[in-house]
């Protein structure tokens, strides 16, 4: 291996390590020795060893279905997984096989993985990429995800690297007892990364981190919708709903009403804290993004190069979203004060219960044939019920 590659592969796991992740030595070993170049032959290997998700198949539409994820949320992911030598770990979402190799690289020759994609055209190019890295013990099949891979089962971990709207049976059914599951779980159109153990007869979580993951395909995807509203903004919903976006674009043309909140939150508190707070109390919740720095959302709190961002209600006929005035966070009614005010509440309330982030996030899921006690926050999804509490 030249010797540029391995300082590009030691820089890339220098910068996962500033951003906190990679804490656990196996992981940081993996990221020091697998070739992440191998696994997107298409860049140029320089490329390969950003810390950026790199997009490698789209659908007919052009959004993304497959790509290989950014290594600091792999490596935070990793962490969350407590892999050891000798598991025997299933991954949902073979992707490029790059984290694959990471697992491997793990496990070693007395463990071992087995990776399931849903395209069989990604599973023979993860398979050509992991051969060329020299991981041919990997086992790729191609098939659903929610259906695990019960001919390798029983597994020690199991990983899923897209974003899974629900917790399958198969999992549990193939994890053993003491084993761990670590998920991008939706909540309510946010997503988190959870580590799951077993607590008697419920999973519980033992870590939950920021992530945002593309979604799970098949007959598991959620039931989470986007709708463009114009060429630059979109609209996100947690479930899908007849929803008339040329009101909605109309709406959000108007002048709003604006209002103080009292609250000046860093954008990190917004996407952490806040945007959960909101997601999974306010049944109404919703999200909307533009492309470019912001023209309808010029003062969007949360902010990308290429995109802006903000959460918000959208209701029966208005619209309420966060926005900046300065450090300050505002709500902007669009067409209805009513749902203006709710929002403000909902920061005042989260500003009352101490800010409280994905830290201080706890949930445990009970599958669908146990009775969930109930709790502060509730989410029902298909296969189990997941009760959730946020402390600061
Ligand atoms: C973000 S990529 C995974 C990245 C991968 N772990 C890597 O290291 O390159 C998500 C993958 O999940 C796959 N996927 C989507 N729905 C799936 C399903 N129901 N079952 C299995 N895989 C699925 C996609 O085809 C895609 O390749």
């Amino acid at each position: 291996m030249p010797v540029e590659l391995n300082t590009l592969r030691q820089q890339l796991l220098d910068v996962v390590r500033r951003h906190g992740a990679a804490t656990d030595p196996f992981v940081a070993t993996a990221f020091g020795e697998v070739p992440r170049h191998l696994f997107l032959p298409d860049l140029p290997p320089n490329q390969a060893y950003e810390d950026d998700a790199i997009v490698t198949k789209r659908d007919a539409g052009g959004r993304p279905i497959s790509s290989s994820s950014q290594p600091t949320i792999m490596a935070i992911m990793l962490d969350q997984l407590a892999v050891r030598p000798g598991h025997r770990v299933l991954e949902i979402g073979a992707g490029t096989g790059f984290n694959a190799a990471l697992l491997a690289n793990i496990v070693g020759g007395r463990g071992s993985v087995t990776s399931v994609d849903l395209d069989a055209d990604t599973v023979e190019r993860a398979r050509e990429n992991l051969d060329a890295a020299g991981c041919a013990d990997v086992v790729l099949v191609a098939g659903d995800g929610a259906a695990g891979h019960p001919d390798r089962a029983p597994y020690d971990r199991i990983i899923a690297t897209v974003g899974v709207w629900d917790l399958a049976p198969a999992w549990g059914e193939q994890l053993v007892p003491d084993g761990r599951l670590v998920v991008p779980l939706d909540l309510h159109g946010v997503q988190r990364s959870v580590a799951f153990v077993r607590d008697g007869d419920h999973w519980t979580s033992q870590s939950a981190m920021p992530c945002g993951f593309m979604r799970m395909r098949g007959p598991f995807a959620g039931p989470e919708r986007s709708y463009g509203l114009s060429e630059t903004l979109t609209l996100g919903l947690p479930a899908a709903q007849e929803i008339d976006t040329e009101a909605v674009a109309a709406v959000l043309a108007e002048t709003p009403v604006v209002r103080g909140t009292g609250s000046a939150p860093s954008e990190e508190e917004v996407f952490d804290g806040l945007g959960l707070w909101l997601a999974v109390r306010e049944p109404r919740c919703c999200s909307i993004s533009e492309t470019g720095q912001g023209d309808v959302l010029r003062d969007a709190p949360l902010r990308a190069p290429d995109s802006v961002a903000t959460i918000g209600i959208l209701g029966d006929d208005g619209v309420a979203l966060l926005s900046r005035n300065g450090d300050d966070l505002t709500v902007l009614g669009y067409g209805n004060d009513t749902v203006a005010d709710e929002l403000v509440t909902h920061v005042r309330d989260w500003e009352d219960a101490g800010r409280p982030g994905t830290d201080g996030l706890r949930i445990d899921a009970y599958p669908a044939d146990v009775p969930s006690p109930g709790g502060e926050i509730v989410l029902e999804k298909g296969e189990c019920t997941l009760v959730l509490s946020m402390r600061s």
